[in-house]
């Protein structure tokens, strides 16, 4: 890849092509929790934050009406940071002049010009368009002029607030070089590996950092299996995608014996989500959203598909290393991430500790640099994901550029057909891995108390996302490409 491509698919700020594209999308702009005086004290005296979005600054604040404004940070008067407002609860008002807004950035008094002024009138800041889903406060940052689209029907969303938790945290690095961490297969073998595992029943659902220490589906000779053990002791998927509506599913198969194969299926939600599967019944769905070309907010949502969840002490673990009022990890460059070199040689491949393995991610998004420079890689097989999502990401920024819809967006009937999408981690009877991780995905929703069976049965029938085909992969339909 050369120098300008690599910019192109990076920058994401006002006037850039990639930006242009996602400003296609909802956004997540902020956690509900961040406005609760319980958990952010500051709230109870004024529910305002400052926020930065795909390089810009804006202003997010709750009116007593419990609406959400997100305008655009610098007063339309003479540019003063309205974060810093009076919060009133029918609108946010300037400490400079006394100008008030309301949540959809109209201009509400400008109390220093003269009796009779009708400057109001003439004075709007820009808005954007703010929804609440699943504890989360998304924007929406398309022409000022357009509809947004509906949010797919993606379990994530549609899960009851009993059975959703959302937490963010902050990597000081690019979006896309998150993304492609999250949504390559090949390295939880390696950069997740214990080198010793853990008594399955002494791992809970909702240990924070125990993701791989969870058990796979199935069982070999009756004994279940720790996907880490599995992980580390079969280290060469054969990876393989299929195009979807959302993006791409992503199989990647372990060959055991003669008899098992192990299958771990996940799903790429153009242009920046993965969903992956933390145990049995809960899933993890990771969306990284650009503060701006080298700051990204990960926002993951847990989703229970069995019992509801202790929200509080699923924050309560995250929190030990993820300081608040802006999640910023307590781990990162400065302190070398955590790095222990006795620790990699006796316990773990990397050497940053088993409690949070979501450092080390961070490590391998953070440790590339701010924008990875990638005309100085050397993209292999297993990358094959990975360069199969550039070709869809290089193709969507064309077709935005040109007029044309992004990837993905659907008017609301699609929205409604777009939903899953189902992960496992399993192991299955090998030739007969493709009908087995189905049915486990059926079983699992059938048994989610929240899942409306009768519109599951039927998969979507739409156009997968175009632009995955490629000269080292090529896919399509239900077509499963294998690993030359
Ligand atoms: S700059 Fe905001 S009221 Fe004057
Ligand atoms: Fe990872």
């Amino acid at each position: 890849m050369n120098a300008e491509q690599n910019a192109l698919i990076t920058r994401i700020g006002p006037g850039t092509a990639c930006g242009a594209l996602l400003r296609s999308y909802w956004h997540p702009a902020a956690l509900v929790d961040e406005f609760d005086p319980a958990i952010d004290p500051r709230m109870a005296q004024r529910p305002v934050k400052a926020v930065r979005l795909l390089g810009q600054d804006m202003v997010l604040f709750r009116a007593n009406s419990g609406s959400y404004g997100l305008l655009d940070r610098d007063c339309p008067h003479r540019g003063a940071d309205l974060s810093f407002g009076r919060a009133e609860g029918d609108g946010l008002r300037c400490p400079f002049h006394g100008w008030k807004f309301d949540v959809s950035g109209r201009c509400l008094e400008t109390p220093a010009e003269p009796a009779g002024s009708k400057l109001c009138d003439r004075i709007k800041q820009r808005s954007y368009p703010v929804q609440e889903k699943s504890g989360v406060l998304f924007a929406w940052m398309g022409p000022e002029e357009s509809t947004p689209p509906p949010l797919p029907a993606f379990d994530c969303f549609t899960a009851p607030a009993t059975h959703s938790f959302a937490f963010k945290g902050l990597w000081n690095a690019n979006w896309l070089q998150a993304f492609e961490v999250g949504i390559d297969p090949a390295h939880p073998s390696f950069l997740h590996r214990f080198l010793q595992d853990e008594a399955l029943d002494e791992i809970g659902d909702n240990a924070a950092g125990k993701q791989f220490r969870s058990a796979s589906a199935g069982a070999i000779d009756g004994e279940q299996w720790p996907m880490t053990r599995i992980m580390r002791e079969f280290a060469q998927p054969d990876i393989s995608f299929e195009t979807r509506p959302w993006g791409m599913q992503l199989t990647a198969l372990r060959s055991m014996n003669e008899k098992l194969t192990h299958v771990r299926v996940t799903q790429a939600i153009f242009p920046a989500t993965f969903v992956i599967p933390l145990s049995e019944t809960m899933t993890i769905t990771q969306m990284h959203v650009p503060v701006d070309d080298t700051h990204t907010y990960w926002y993951s949502f847990f989703t229970s598909f069995a019992g509801p969840l202790d929200k509080e002490s699923m924050r309560a673990q995250r929190q030990q290393f993820i300081a608040l009022p802006d999640y910023i990890p307590n781990a990162g460059r400065h302190n070398h991430w955590g790095f222990n070199a006795e620790e990699q040689r006796t316990q773990t491949y990397l050497g940053m500790g088993e409690e949070d393995i979501n450092v080390h991610d961070q490590w391998a998004v953070e440790s590339m640099g701010a924008i990875q420079d990638r005309t100085r890689e050397h993209l292999a097989t297993s990358d094959k994901v990975i360069m199969a999502n550039r070709r869809v990401l290089l193709k969507a920024i064309a077709t935005v550029q040109q007029g044309g819809v992004a990837p993905g967006i659907a008017d609301a009937a699609q929205a409604e057909l777009m939903r899953g999408p189902d992960t496992v981690d399993g192991i299955a009877p090998a030739g007969e891995w493709s009908d087995w991780w189905q049915e486990q995905a059926r079983a699992k929703q059938a048994n989610a108390p929240w899942v409306a069976n009768s519109v599951r049965t039927e998969p979507p029938v739409l156009s997968p996302v175009e632009g995955v085909e490629g000269p080292t992969a090529a896919s399509t339909g239900s077509a499963r490409t294998v690993t030359r």
